[in-house]
């Protein structure tokens, strides 16, 4: 176990934690001293049901390793679920200080060719899959803090790329995960008079959801830092669910490999106002001067 125990006593919930990221999360708040809540429904990467068991797996894991886990199947989007998941937290280890929002799968498709089903599904698992467990563990921090018990919790949702600077051909994928980068911002600034932060990642790393994406970054580097391993996530998220953090909310941190960068969201850009409505036939010029000073977007992934 890890010599620096920043979340010793702590109880996390890491969703979809069976595998991927989330087994790395949940692997790294137990070496840190936490109590953990290993979520996962065992889903095959595009969301169908495999019978697998991957929770149970790393709740061994982390066991054999000295830590302390238990396992919890439900399905984070669905509202009794995440109920549960919530109540179990509570009744195993007797509070929930951190959630982790991470579950999730895709199933990419140019938009000329995605199905109704298929936009529905995706966006249903991130975006309402991460309102569900805040919502459920908002309501318990709120009823901790209204009784007088004191609150420092943090939630630390997943975001990507794809939502932040868009991704071609997975436009229900990145729809979702933009979805989540403006609910952390509304989360944070409700959740804070109850003792709560919100933060949020947009990670990259080696997983079977990305196995192909990274292809050519498979090969392990002779120094024996494997630059994409879903183990580099963690430590930021570890950190962001210990006490240490409380004073950073409302913020989107990209993670890669040894690199840590604070994105900048959107934001009031260049503006004209002439204090009386415009005609669309004046507005070309007028808006190739705002284009003309503002910042150019930053490239489309895949694009
Ligand atoms: N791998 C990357 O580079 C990358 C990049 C950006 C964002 N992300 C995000 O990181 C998160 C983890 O992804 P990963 O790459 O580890 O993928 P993964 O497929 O390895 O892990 C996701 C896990 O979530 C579980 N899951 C799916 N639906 C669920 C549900 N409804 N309830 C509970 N569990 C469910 C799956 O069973 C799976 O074990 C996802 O939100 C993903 O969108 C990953």
């Amino acid at each position: 176990m890890d010599t620096e125990q920043i979340c010793a006593g702590r109880t996390v919930i890491v969703t979809g934690a069976g595998r991927g990221i989330g087994r790395a999360h949940a692997l790294a708040f137990a070496a840190a001293g936490a109590k953990v809540v290993v979520n996962d429904l065992g889903s095959a990467l595009d969301g169908a049901a495999t019978g697998e068991t991957p929770a149970e797996q790393v709740v061994a894991e982390i066991e054999a390793l000295g830590g302390s886990a238990v396992a919890n199947g439900d399905d984070v989007a669905d509202w009794q679920g995440g109920q549960r998941l919530i109540q179990q937290a509570i009744d195993t280890f007797g509070g929930l200080d951190v959630l982790v929002n991470n579950a999730g799968f895709v199933r990419d498709r140019m938009l000329v060719n995605l199905g109704e089903d298929e936009w529905d599904a995706v966006i249903r698992v991130h975006l309402k899959g991460h309102f569900v467990t805040m919502r459920h563990a908002i309501e318990y921090w709120r009823g901790e803090s209204k009784a007088g018990r004191p609150v420092d919790a943090r939630i630390i949702n997943t975001s990507s790329g794809a939502g932040l600077q868009g991704s071609v051909g997975q436009g229900n994928y990145g729809a979702a995960k933009a979805g989540i980068a403006g609910l952390t911002l509304t989360a944070s600034a409700e959740f804070g008079r109850y003792g709560v932060t919100v933060n949020s990642i947009a990670p990259a790393a080696r997983t079977r959801m990305t196995e192909t994406v990274f292809a050519d970054t498979m090969a392990r580097p002779e120094d024996g830092f494997d630059a994409m391993a879903p183990e580099n996530i963690s430590p930021l998220v570890v950190w962001l669910g210990s006490a240490q953090s409380a004073a950073v909310t409302g913020r989107m941190f990209e993670v890669e490999g040894g690199k840590v960068a604070l994105a900048d969201g959107w934001r009031h850009g260049v503006a004209v106002d002439r204090g009386a409505r415009w005609s669309p036939a004046e507005l070309g010029p007028v808006v190739a001067d705002l284009i003309a000073k503002g910042m150019p977007p930053e490239p489309v992934y895949g694009a």
